[in-house]
């Protein structure tokens, strides 16, 4: 299968297209032919050697984390899907070293959800990892419907993602310069990070998706009756369904940036890296 690879940690320029064996899906897996993926700053981490996969030798590496396409094959116990089904999902890659910007990933039933016929693989391939965090950060806070909830980024993917969600569940949006919410979430660290912690009120709940070892400042010590959370993408189904339900009905468009071929990742990784872009970079594997 053509897989877009990385050979050794380092900048943009370190991708490289490569010719791989097609995985074989094992007992719960799902063999996925990937119509498009997308690229999210935590590659850009792994690609860099800032974030360390559970196997930091094991090149070559397939990076990415969201995937769009098909149904290729079933491996035994995965009632529920067929062949030919469209599907989205997710592969945490750094630590199942199981990346998606290849022609095919075996992934486990439970990442994989099944997307309506009216969503594009473009549009739903930028969902996973911005959409999941949003949700499961907007959960974190265990706040009650109508509470007011603050997001310190509201332009940045998975920001934006969760300025989207918060209606939806019921909280009331606050600008992001707004005092005494009830509820804050931090999506990007250091100095906002803190900012955002202090516009809660005594009492209220934040939520962290930077943790500090990834940008120092991101998490704090519980203060004046708020205990921080800090949140991890739980890359499963529970996640994924309602994000699924949402782009079937229209109420949820991911913000993109571009559109790129597969061969052009290292343009994608490019321009992550330079800040000032508000939407993702999405890879078309068909294109
Ligand atoms: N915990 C989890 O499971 C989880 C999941 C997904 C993402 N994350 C993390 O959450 C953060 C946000 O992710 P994202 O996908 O939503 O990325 P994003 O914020 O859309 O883009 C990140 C890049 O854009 C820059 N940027 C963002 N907002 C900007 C602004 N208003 N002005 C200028 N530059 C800006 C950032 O610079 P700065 O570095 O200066 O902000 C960074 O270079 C990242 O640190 C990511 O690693 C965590």
């Amino acid at each position: 299968m053509k897989a877009a690879i990385i050979e050794s940690f380092g900048g943009a320029g370190v991708f490289r297209s490569a010719e791989l064996p097609r995985p074989k899906p094992k007992p719960g897996e799902l063999l996925i032919r990937i119509r498009a993926s997308s690229v999210n700053p935590v590659d850009a981490g792994v690609r860099a050697g800032k974030i360390l996969p559970d196997d930091p030798g094991n090149f070559p590496m397939i990076l990415g984390w969201d995937a769009a396409g098909t149904v290729e094959a079933l491996g035994p116990e995965t009632d529920g899907f067929a062949c030919g089904d469209r599907v989205m999902a997710i592969s945490p890659q750094p630590g199942s070293l199981v990346g998606t910007h290849a022609e095919f990933a075996a992934l486990p039933v439970s990442q994989v959800v099944k997307l309506a016929d009216a969503v594009s693989f473009t549009c739903a391939a930028a969902m996973p990892l911005i959409g999941s965090t949003a949700l499961s950060s907007l959960q974190a806070l265990d706040l009650p419907p109508g509470a007011s909830v603050l997001i310190n980024n509201p332009k940045g993917a998975v920001g934006a993602m969760a300025a989207t969600l918060a209606p939806l569940l019921g909280f009331e949006l606050a600008a992001p310069d707004a005092r005494d919410v009830d509820g804050a979430i931090d999506v990007r660290g250091r100095e906002h990070a803190q900012k955002a912690f202090s516009a809660v009120k005594d009492g209220g709940a934040y939520a962290t998706i930077v943790p500090e070892w990834w940008k120092p400042g991101g998490v704090f010590a519980p203060a004046r009756g708020i205990t921080p959370v800090t949140v991890q993408n739980p890359a499963n189904q529970q996640v994924l369904q309602p994000l699924a339900d949402w782009l079937a009905q229209g109420v949820l468009t991911p913000k993109i940036e571009a559109i790129l071929p597969l061969e052009k990742i290292a343009e994608a990784h490019r321009r992550l890296d330079t800040p000032g872009h508000t939407g993702k970079f999405v890879l078309d594997h068909a294109a």
